[in-house]
């Protein structure tokens, strides 16, 4: 089972928050997030393939056979509508949620992502890095990126959070590894999707993310009439590892914003 509920007994106070993680992480980079949640909702994580125990048998790498991933989990679980938030690699699969499973998506928050494809160098190294992975068995290519994900800030002041980061990332599995970077590099630019997409959207990033700026979250706003931004000081790309208060209170404010306008509809 690929879902994991953070919430115990009816919870059942407005949509349910589903939250999808970035690369190479699971769902535990959404537990402090989850932790200061406004209680009385159903939240959600889903580890996405290519994550432990979920990196065997897997499709072909696509971003599309994680969003079905995220439908035929939610189904299962009798979700039918919630707000969806995505980091990094999440948002790529909250996108491709949107255009697969529209149905299931009241709400978007879009969190240190992009909607645009990838340029062809930086194709060429998540395929030299899955490549590696392989060949070496092991998650050695990715190990620099628990430094590099997170903002100079962390790094200085929250020695804590990088030796968590870091500890997610040699937990991952090269097969796994793998199967993200090609599913990853494989993605259409979506931007026309974020673009259609009506209801209420939330865009955060942190001021220090050097993977997907703040410029990145600035197209995002652009192309979506309906987004709002929030930059959120003294993060970097994981924004909501390094700051969960403040990425909790978006994510809170947009759950909000949609119930109000499903009992609208
Ligand atoms: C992530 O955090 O999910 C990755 O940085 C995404 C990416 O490599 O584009």
């Amino acid at each position: 089972m690929s879902l994991h509920t953070y919430t115990e007994g009816a919870a059942d106070d407005g949509l349910p928050l589903v939250l999808l993680h970035g690369f190479p992480l699971d769902h535990r980079m959404w537990d402090e997030v989850a932790r200061l949640f406004p209680a009385g909702r159903a939240v959600h994580a889903v580890d996405l393939p290519g994550t432990p125990g979920h990196a065997t048998d897997l499709p072909e790498p696509a971003l599309e056979a994680s969003a079905d991933v995220v439908a035929e989990a939610l189904r299962g679980a009798g979700v039918e509508r919630a707000v969806v938030a995505g980091l990094s690699m999440g948002g790529y699969v909250a996108l491709a949620l949107v255009e697969r499973h529209p149905e299931l998506v009241a709400a978007l928050a879009l969190v240190d992502t992009k909607s645009t494809a990838d340029a062809p160098e930086a194709r060429a190294n998540r395929l030299r890095i899955a490549a590696e992975a392989e060949r070496s068995g092991s998650v050695d290519p990715v190990r620099p990126m628990a430094s590099s994900l997170l903002g100079e800030s962390t790094v200085s002041s929250q020695p804590e959070v990088a030796d968590q980061v870091a500890a997610w990332i040699d937990q991952q599995e090269p097969a796994g590894i793998a199967w993200s970077q090609r599913a990853m590099a494989a993605r259409p630019d979506r931007s026309e999707v974020l673009r259609a997409f009506d209801g209420p959207v939330v865009v955060v990033v942190g001021d220090e993310d050097t993977v997907t700026p703040v410029e990145a979250a600035e197209h995002l706003v652009a192309t979506s009439v309906q987004a709002r931004l929030v930059v959120v000081q003294r993060a970097g790309h994981l924004s909501s590892v390094e700051q969960p208060a403040a990425v909790a209170a978006a994510l809170a404010d947009l759950a909000q914003a949609a119930d109000a306008t499903s009992q609208d509809g």
